[in-house]
């Protein structure tokens, strides 16, 4: 029996029990059954969760890019991997078909090797949505390199921070990217970034926008005359698969990011499982996930789980608006596109247009449609499900993290019955636990708690870079033994997850993670503000908006409030990236703080909401009174 794919209903409890009861078993089958190995393993799993040690397939041996590209070849070599849609509907769409993708990355691989980069190496990527993004990734991959990609709308001092903090040697970017009806100056904003990056040797520059920029002479250099002359074929480097496979940065409780650092084989092994079930993959679709690959949604779907299975993946180098608003359903209909998969605020901002962008196009080649990153509303389920899906598609709400690599909860397409705003049940191998104040594991259903996982599984992060202990504090000790997701969530009568969303000081703003301790920091880096405090409230487009608390130094000095307001969003801008831009500014005398000085966020989360109704016990505040004055002048 194989466990590699989940048939019905009884199939899947009989494969999460096998995987509950005999996790190695499960594993080691669906890890011997699937991709090719140099070398076996000695263990499925070690693990000490205490320490936030874990090892999968101990000692096996494996080139993840042999698994996505050389294995296919013999059968699927004139398939196509990639589909490239660019940002422009009138340029022409590329189909790079498995032959292709080979040879370019093998030539990019030896380009990379050329300009001396070696197994362990960091390598930070900041491109568009262009193939050369994909190609990089798995050059990178297939030398053993680490790729960090840097999501292309973070500003100079974040990709300064990122590429300091583990220390990259090289920089692959772009002249420019096209972003609807904008250039994004990618080159320039590399140029300040790497002013401080002292790491960084060289920076290869691919052509895209033909924008003009500087090249500086010994460290930059035009990535298509190297690709031309490199030769087309690579021997794939032998990887353990505990061996880094990439650090993806993501939004902490302190200032500085977090270098999530996944490992290969249980990153292979769980992407690919995880795409063959959630997506219902087989051989003649076509899948399309709308993320970016800067994100963890576009490394595990977009790329490494789709070309494990030998799928043909979009890669849509455009935005859901441009040239209007049909974009998604035309591209869709063009490509008779089976899965689509998206984030919620996607579907959001769209179903607020009108109804004719969707229904003029031919959507009936869909077969399965997904939601990741957030939430679901239910009125955006229901718009999803009748105008998209056309009530025949199920829709895949999965809950995961860039933390845990793969999937985690979701219904499995055409088995799992699903319900509005539920991510449903644990794949096989997850096992979800929902804990109280106490920490202690909540039994039996209807209930409420901190979602955990209490056993490994494969795609798990393994370290944070360069701080093991930082790892272990975030994940591992709120409920000791267990890995903390930072999220809240349900269970219901049946046994079924609905995640309610954060229960740190994470909030997420258009499916964007962004952690409030870096916003704030930014925000007292101005001038005029002495200390801030962001918190998020709903937003009928983005989920959650941000709002700001900020106390001035000196009130009289700056009377033009709207001005203020703007120059500190632009200060943001320009330290984050437009993303953490704030909605609401409100300016206030004092914060709500206890008497050991921490600022009392649940009343600036209610305030913020518009809930006065019960701020709960405030006799712990050293200055009550500020709670009346920020309520008399919400925003
Ligand atoms: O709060 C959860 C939310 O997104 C967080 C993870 O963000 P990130 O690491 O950026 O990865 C996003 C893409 C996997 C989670 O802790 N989240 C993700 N998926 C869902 C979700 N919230 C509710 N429902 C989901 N389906």
């Amino acid at each position: 029996m194989s466990y590699y794919k989940i048939n019905n209903l009884e199939q899947y409890f009989k494969h999460y029990n096998k995987s509950i009861r005999e996790p190695r078993k499960f594993w080691g089958k669906i890890a011997e059954e699937n991709f090719v190995w140099y070398q076996a393993w000695d263990k499925v799993v070690d693990f000490n969760m205490g320490e936030a040690d874990v090892k999968w397939f101990v000692n096996a041996k494996v080139n993840i890019t042999k698994n996505c590209i050389d294995r296919h070849l013999a059968k699927r070599g004139e398939k196509t991997a990639i589909i490239f849609e660019p940002n422009d509907p009138n340029e022409e769409t590329l189909h790079i078909s498995y032959n292709d993708l080979y040879s370019r990355v093998a030539k990019m691989a030896n380009v990379l090797r050329e300009q001396g980069i070696k197994k362990g190496d960091r390598v930070c990527i900041y491109l568009p949505m262009i193939p050369e993004l994909a190609v990089a990734i798995l050059a990178c991959a297939r030398i053993g390199a680490i790729h960090s990609v840097i999501f292309a709308g973070f500003s100079a001092s974040a990709v300064t921070s990122r590429i300091n903090d583990c220390e990259c040697k090289m920089v692959i970017t772009s002249d420019g990217g096209f972003r609807g009806n904008k250039t994004v100056d990618l080159k320039g904003i590399i140029d300040e970034a790497l002013e401080k990056c002292p790491t960084v040797e060289k920076v290869l520059v691919v052509k895209r926008t033909h924008t003009a920029v500087s090249m500086k002479e010994g460290r930059d250099y035009w990535l298509q005359p190297l690709l031309y002359d490199a030769i087309p074929n690579n021997v794939a480097e032998i990887m353990d698969a505990e061996d880094p496979l990439f650090i993806l940065y993501t939004s902490g409780s302190t200032g500085k990011p977090k270098g999530m650092l996944h490992t290969t084989a249980g990153y292979m092994v769980q992407t690919a499982y995880t795409f063959k079930n959630i997506f219902n993959h087989e051989d003649n679709d076509v899948f399309w996930c709308t993320a970016d690959i800067g994100w963890i949604t576009g490394h595990s779907y977009i790329l490494y789980g789709p070309l494990l299975n030998g799928a043909t993946t979009v890669l849509f180098e455009g935005i859901p608006s441009y040239p209007d608003f049909g974009r998604f359903w035309e591209v869709i209909d063009k490509h008779q596109v089976t899965q689509f998969y998206t984030a919620p605020t996607a579907i959001r901002s769209l179903a607020k247009e009108s109804d004719e962008w969707v229904d003029k196009y031919d959507l009936t080649s869909l077969k399965v449609i997904g939601s990741v990153g957030e939430p679901i509303n239910e009125e955006a389920w229901h718009w999803y499900n009748d105008h998209v899906g056309k009530k025949k598609c199920p829709i895949v709400d999965t809950w995961w993290q860039t933390e845990t690599g793969s999937i985690m909860i979701s219904p499995v397409p055409f088995v799992t019955p699903t319900k509005p705003t539920y991510a449903t049940l644990p794949l096989p191998g997850i096992q979800p636990v929902l804990m109280d104040e106490l920490r202690n594991e909540i039994e039996g259903n209807q209930v409420v708690g901190s979602l955990c996982i209490k056993f490994p599984w494969p795609s798990m992060a393994r370290t944070i870079w360069g701080d093991h202990q930082r790892y272990k504090d975030t994940y591992f000790s709120a409920f000791p033994g267990k890995y903390f997701t930072g999220d809240g969530a349900l269970r219901d009568e049946v046994g079924y997850y609905r995640i309610t969303g954060r229960v740190d000081d994470v909030v997420i703003v258009s499916g964007h993670n962004l952690g409030t301790a870096p916003i704030e920091d930014a925000i007292n880096e101005h001038p005029a503000v002495a200390e801030s405090a962001i918190v998020g409230f709903p937003h009928d487009i983005k989920g959650n908006a941000l709002y700001g608390f900020i106390i001035l130094k000196e009130i009289g000095e700056y009377r033009d409030r709207d001005n203020l307001t703007k120059e500190i969003n632009e200060h943001v801008s320009s330290h984050i990236g437009p993303i953490a831009k704030l909605d609401k500014i409100q300016f206030v005398s004092g914060l709500p703080k206890t008497r050991s000085g921490k600022i009392m966020r649940r009343i600036l989360r209610k305030i913020a909401e518009g809930d006065f109704s019960n701020f709960g016990d405030t006799s712990t505040l050293l200055n009550p009174e500020i709670v009346d004055e920020i309520k008399d002048n919400k925003i």
